[in-house]
């Protein structure tokens, strides 16, 4: 048997040895990046690098990251989809290609995990009329052994990774496949839709920049971005057919198993149930513990709606104690992250406050669902004594099969018309307006319709969600994409301006204590969030403003230097002096101005930043001040 901390050990201490430098398990919230709101892959923070920055540590790194993905919550519940997992991940900077990516990762999977080659198969990119039919990966694999019956040669739907927006880098990608049963002899030939073979890793070979105008251009610098899962590796390598009997869930199922007296595999419901409290707390726990609440919009919204569902679905199973009590488990199965024992109590606390919150929301629109699906158990009573008896399935189906593009969508033989469906069935409006105006989520809905025998109109809510979406919620939305970050000259110049304003700020209000305690960027502008005990005045504002665009029209040049972040205390950089520094930082330079430590990037020469101007001032918690800005 192998567990997480045995496999990562493994892992870096492998890529070490192939002189590699491990770089630091970064925060789950990226910082200035605009495109997205969670740290989804190990590369993230490797953004800058990965389009021609020199790296402070060299062009080989590794290290297992910790990653939130929201896109797959609704896919939550079987044996291998997680909102929070670990990544392993391996990079070159524009320092070895293919041949030794690929002898590397197979180097680890069959040396090191010992898996042998008879139960490994691969997959290579096909080709397309944008970019080539990558034979060069497929060769390198046959020279290590790999049987040609064992590469599949897949389009880009499968073998593809990037760029995550409109442009930028991107390329083919080779996965590596085991094949899972211990009583079966894996077949000669390597089949794709054979589901006993299960992807454990993937290098993106990125050798492409696509344009603007969608051109898929040659790379100025090739890059290895290898990602590998540590929950399903070590699934996999423990015989296991669920990550959830693996040591990363186990403790914390066994929890849920107890609080709810329900046996975890027996019933197929309540095992989904109990899989997605699991994942939501776990994934809940260390988004508190990166310094996001519940709220409604952003990472605190995806916050809020894993606890809700966690909160949902333990009622479902017949919990009525507190969330918190699973959550202990997550804090004993990642004993090696600090920041989550140093938190606890705030972390639980946040849970239970949450928990709370929810609570008063549910019992303050009791009264108003109540009303609602009373007049349906009513009005649609035919249809409710139907659906108690045997021919229920075989009703609903019909059902959906006849709604499906048809205005009419009786049911003759049981004599069912449109109308007594319609009586029997929660309209999207209904359904939305619990949701909107009470914070009822749509799983507590559909399990409050499905007891009273009810159906939902989920299009109708859908199309309800739709309208009533707000702008800012659509761009979040969009960002639970992962991706490369925006990269543009827009981000890039408003985060050169944020390292003039912090500056700006200690010397307006000649104050050195004050630090950064949070910037977001997006295209359109920066947000800087600072210590500092009161509201600013409006001449202070002004003043601020004035110092920061004296100092673009000096057009300075932007330098950046490298050093360990002793030496860059030493020589009086801005930073964070936390654990999150490698062995070597970055520190940006502006004239006499302003030094920092920051991964950047930033633009040449200050001048490239036009006109400078606040738009708001205001408190983002005690003691911080944020301002908002804009570049004109
Ligand atoms: N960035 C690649 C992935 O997410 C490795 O799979």
């Amino acid at each position: 048997m192998i567990n997480r901390k045995q496999l990562i050990t493994k892992y870096v201490e492998f890529f070490k040895r192939k002189r590699h430098k491990e770089i630091p398990n970064v925060s789950l919230v990226p910082e200035n990046d605009p495109t997205v709101l969670f740290t989804t892959a190990g590369m993230h923070p490797l953004v800058p690098y990965l389009i021609g920055q020199p790296h402070p540590l060299g062009r080989r790194l590794c290290n297992a990251q910790k990653c939130i993905r929201t896109q797959d919550i609704e896919e939550v519940g079987d044996t291998t989809h997680h909102t929070f997992f670990e990544m392993l991940g391996k990079w070159s900077l524009g320092d070895y290609w293919k041949k030794e990516a690929i002898q590397l990762t197979f180097d680890f999977h069959t040396k090191v995990l010992n898996i042998p080659i008879e139960r490994y198969a691969v997959s290579v990119f096909k080709g397309d009329k944008n970019a080539s039919k990558d034979t060069e990966s497929a060769k390198i694999w046959e020279s290590i052994g790999i049987s040609k019956e064992r590469i599949a040669f897949l389009p880009k739907s499968e073998n593809w990774w990037g760029p995550a927006g409109k442009k930028g880098p991107c390329g083919p990608s080779t996965e590596m496949f085991y094949w899972k049963p211990n009583n079966i002899k894996p077949p000669k030939k390597f089949d794709p839709n054979n589901e006993n073979w299960v992807e454990i890793g993937n290098d993106v070979l990125m050798e492409y920049n696509k344009d603007k105008k969608g051109n898929y251009n040659p790379a100025k610098q090739k890059n290895i971005d290898f990602g590998g899962g540590v929950e399903r590796t070590t699934t996999i390598l423990n015989g296991l057919e669920d990550d959830y009997l693996g040591d990363t869930f186990k403790p914390i199922i066994e929890k849920i198993e107890k609080l709810s007296g329900k046996k975890y595999g027996k019933d197929k419901g309540q095992t989904r149930a109990m899989r997605i409290i699991a994942d939501h707390i776990k994934a809940s726990v260390f988004i508190i513990a990166d310094g996001i609440t519940p709220s409604n919009t952003e990472q605190g919204y995806v916050l809020r709606r894993l606890i809700r569902r966690a909160i949902m679905y333990g009622k479902e199973l017949g919990i009525t104690e507190s969330n918190s009590k699973i959550a202990e488990f997550v804090f004993k199965i990642y004993d090696d992250y600090k920041h989550l024992q140093k938190n606890k109590k705030k972390i639980l606390e946040e849970i239970r406050n949450e928990e709370e919150k929810f609570d008063k929301v549910l019992t303050k629109g009791t009264h108003v669902a109540a009303k609602i699906f009373n007049k349906k158990i009513i009005s649609g009573e035919k249809f409710s004594k139907l659906m108690q008896s045997d021919k229920k399935e075989e009703i609903l189906k019909k059902v959906f099969r006849n709604k499906k593009g048809k205005k009419d969508y009786s049911i003759k033989e049981f004599n069912i018309s449109k109308k007594d469906i319609d009586n029997a069935t929660i309209t999207g409006k209904e359904a939305f307006y619990l949701y909107q105006s009470f914070g009822y989520p749509l799983e507590l809905i559909i399990e409050l319709a499905r007891s009273r025998l009810l159906l939902i109109d989920f299009e109708g809510y859908m199309e309800e969600f739709e309208k009533h979406r707000t702008l800012s919620r659509t761009a979040s939305v969009g960002r639970f994409k992962s991706g490369l970050a925006d990269a543009s000259e827009q981000t890039t110049r408003l985060h050169t301006a944020t390292h003039l304003l912090l500056e700006a700020l200690r010397t307006v209000l000649k104050d050195k204590n004050i630090l950064q305690k949070g910037s977001n960027i997006t295209p359109e502008r920066l947000r800087l969030d600072f210590s500092f005990p009161r509201k600013l005045t409006e001449k202070e504002l002004k003043e601020v403003e004035d110092l920061v665009n004296a100092q673009i029209q000096k057009s300075c040049e932007v330098s950046r230097e490298e050093m360990s972040p002793e030496q860059a205390r030493k020589k009086g950089a801005l930073g964070v002096f936390d654990e999150k520094y490698g062995e070597k930082v970055s520190v940006y330079t502006i004239s006499e101005f302003s030094k920092e430590i920051c991964a950047g990037p930033h633009v040449k020469n200050v001048c490239e930043l036009g006109h400078f101007k606040i738009k708001k001032e205001e408190s983002s918690s005690a003691g911080v001040r944020r301002i908002k800005a804009v570049l004109e």
